[in-house]
């Protein structure tokens, strides 16, 4: 999941799992480094570092680079008395903040590590859905494995990049999400960021998610537009209720008609399949308005 901050892609990414896990697809919802709303929005407590059962086939972590590269140095080292000496040694803690993108790099790697973790002969996860940070910082965290393969002399860590960047590459296995909203500068972002990871790593979008979206509630003509044509027409003599009722009316329109101009610019400049999420009006968004969400993505993309 990927989009310019705010527009929503931590409420989509919980929509989208809680589908997939609707569907019998044991799910796990990562993010890194986040605010933590994911217990939030199913009624638990902040999940943490650990991965945390929040519904039937429906997980989520929230990690950070300190824990990332912890299990990345003991899937490397086998122990947890090597990993401390190794790895908890001020000198090696200080060399490996000094390496560029090392913590976004462990943050990817985990999520990969997620994609092809096996109980058995049985993959532990159907879906791992990656709430990625905002647009910029996205595309830096997924440039590092081309950056490896590219600067690197061939070993273990090209190896593994290779393989990260096999992954991304495949739409068998990934699917870029990108999640905006009809308005100026997310669209402007969506544009952006959807072009340079095309350019720079060869990825293509795969789904255009417009969130927030004011619905058509006035179509032209319609008597819902009559009434409200009406109203305007004898703003001078409503009484205040009715007044604010057609103020609010008329904003929500002239947002509409708004979101309909940016919705024709982004189906232009990127010719991605589009769906469209409502705007939900509720002063804090909880487990039922996800499934709302989950419930209008699962329609418009099966
Ligand atoms: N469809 C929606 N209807 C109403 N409010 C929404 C909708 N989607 C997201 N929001 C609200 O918008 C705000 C931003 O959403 P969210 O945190 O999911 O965005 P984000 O892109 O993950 O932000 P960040 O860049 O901070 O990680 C939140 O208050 C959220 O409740
Ligand atoms: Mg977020």
């Amino acid at each position: 999941m990927v989009g310019k901050g705010g527009v929503g892609r931590s409420t989509v990414a919980a929509a989208i799992a809680s589908a997939t896990a609707a569907k019998g697809r044991r799910t796990l919802l990562y993010e890194a480094n986040a605010s933590d709303r994911f217990g939030e929005f199913f009624g638990h407590k902040p999940v943490g570092t650990s991965i945390t059962k929040l519904r039937e086939n429906l997980f989520a972590v929230n990690t950070t680079p300190a824990a990332a590269l912890e299990e990345y140095g003991l899937m490397v080292l086998r122990f947890r008395s090597i990993y401390k000496l190794v790895f908890e040694n001020r000198i090696t803690e200080a060399f490996i903040k000094a390496i560029p993108g090392v913590e976004d790099y462990a943050l990817l790697g985990k999520a990969w590590f997620h994609t092809k973790e096996r109980k058995g002969d049985k993959a532990v996860w159907d879906t791992v859905v990656f709430d990625m940070a905002a647009s910029g910082h996205s595309l830096s965290m997924l440039r590092i494995p081309w950056a490896i393969t590219q600067t690197v002399p061939d070993g273990p860590l090209t190896r593994d990049a290779k393989e990260i960047q096999r992954l991304l590459c495949d739409p068998e296995r990934t699917a870029v999400v990108m999640v905006t909203m009809a308005e100026d500068m997310p669209s402007n972002e969506a544009i952006d960021l959807s072009k340079q990871m095309h350019d720079h790593l060869g990825l293509s979008t795969s789904q255009l998610i417009v969130n927030q979206l004011y619905e058509d509630r006035f179509p032209e003509g319609s008597p819902q537009d009559q009434i409200l044509s009406a109203l305007d027409a004898s703003a001078a003599e409503l009484g205040p209720a009715l007044h604010a009722v057609r103020a609010h009316a008329l904003q929500y329109r002239s947002r509409r008609k708004l979101n309909e101009t940016y919705l024709a610019r982004l189906a232009k400049t990127l010719r991605t399949p589009q769906v469209h999420l409502p705007r939900i009006f509720a002063a804090k968004l909880g487990g039922g308005d996800i499934d709302r969400l989950a419930k209008t993505l699962h329609s418009e993309m099966c």
